[in-house]
């Protein structure tokens, strides 16, 4: 099977660092012109677009800040033309103790949802209004195995803001693909990234391990190529899906 995914522009939120990092890199390989999105990592998100052999591009836009995201879309058009993938993978992990006084622990949870939930949503509905205006596009949202299977006390926040956008990517399947879009889901369990180091230096590797059956914990690789495979048009079928990229974490 070849992949090609010339003549399309992909915008990938969170393409500085980790798994975003990964897949901005696989399509970009797989012959995509990538808008790379970063927040506060600009150094790295250069660094990616100078390494890569497509046209690339480089923005900026901090989800946890509305103003900034509403219009976002639309401006991306408008400077490059029109954008028929969106990968919806920035995100953010934030532990709040259930012992933590309330207001603190709201702080946290408003934030997390904001950055991995309503921020994504307002680029799925701008990019939804675009795409509808050349019948075709696909959204790839990264969500988590959380979202299926909850997580731990200090990570409620995270596990609902991600369960929330499971929901939001079936409708945009079911209401949208008469008009050519096309929506996934994506739920990897532990990665290999900064988010996960920080979770694994509070628990420890072999409680990520020991939770999964294979010897290894999963690498931003290995979930790039599902995601190209998604934004390739060859899997169009499974709009609406969630697929689990978790090292056999529900089997094991
Ligand atoms: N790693 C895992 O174990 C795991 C498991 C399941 C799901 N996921 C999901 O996979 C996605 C990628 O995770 P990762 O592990 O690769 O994370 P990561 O290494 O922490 O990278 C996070 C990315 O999101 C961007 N980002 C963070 N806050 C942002 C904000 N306020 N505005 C805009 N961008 C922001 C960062 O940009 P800057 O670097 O420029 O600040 C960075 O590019 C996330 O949605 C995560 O929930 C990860």
């Amino acid at each position: 099977m070849n992949i090609s995914l010339k003549n399309q522009r992909i915008l990938v939120t969170g393409a500085s660092r980790g798994i975003g990092r990964a897949i901005a890199k696989q399509l970009s390989d797989s012959g995509a012109e990538v808008i790379i999105h970063f927040n506060k990592n600009a150094a790295e998100a250069e660094k990616l677009k100078s390494e890569l052999m497509n046209p690339a591009f480089v923005e900026s836009c901090d989800l946890s800040d509305v103003k900034q995201v509403v219009g976002f879309i639309p401006k991306l058009v408008e400077k490059y033309g029109p954008i028929s993938g969106l990968v919806n993978n920035a995100g953010i992990a934030k532990s709040a103790s259930d012992d933590l006084p309330t207001e603190e622990w709201l702080k946290i949870w408003q934030e997390t949802v904001q950055v991995n939930t309503t921020s994504l949503a307002i680029l799925c509905k701008e990019f939804v209004e675009h795409a509808k205006s050349n019948q075709n596009g696909r959204i790839v949202n990264i969500s988590s195995r959380a979202a299926f299977r909850g997580d731990t006390s200090d990570y409620i926040a995270y596990a609902a803001s991600k369960g929330a956008i499971v929901s939001l990517t079936r409708s945009i399947a079911r209401q949208y693909g008469k008009q050519g879009i096309k929506s996934f889901l994506i739920a990897p369990g532990f990665t290999r990234t900064d988010m996960a180091d920080e979770i694994l230096s509070e628990y420890g590797e072999d409680f990520a391990l020991n939770d999964i059956a294979l010897n290894e914990l999963t690498k931003p690789e290995d979930i790039a190529p599902m995601v190209t495979l998604l934004c390739s048009g060859l899997a169009d079928h499974a709009t609406g899906a969630s697929i689990d990229i978790n090292a056999g974490s529900y089997v094991h």
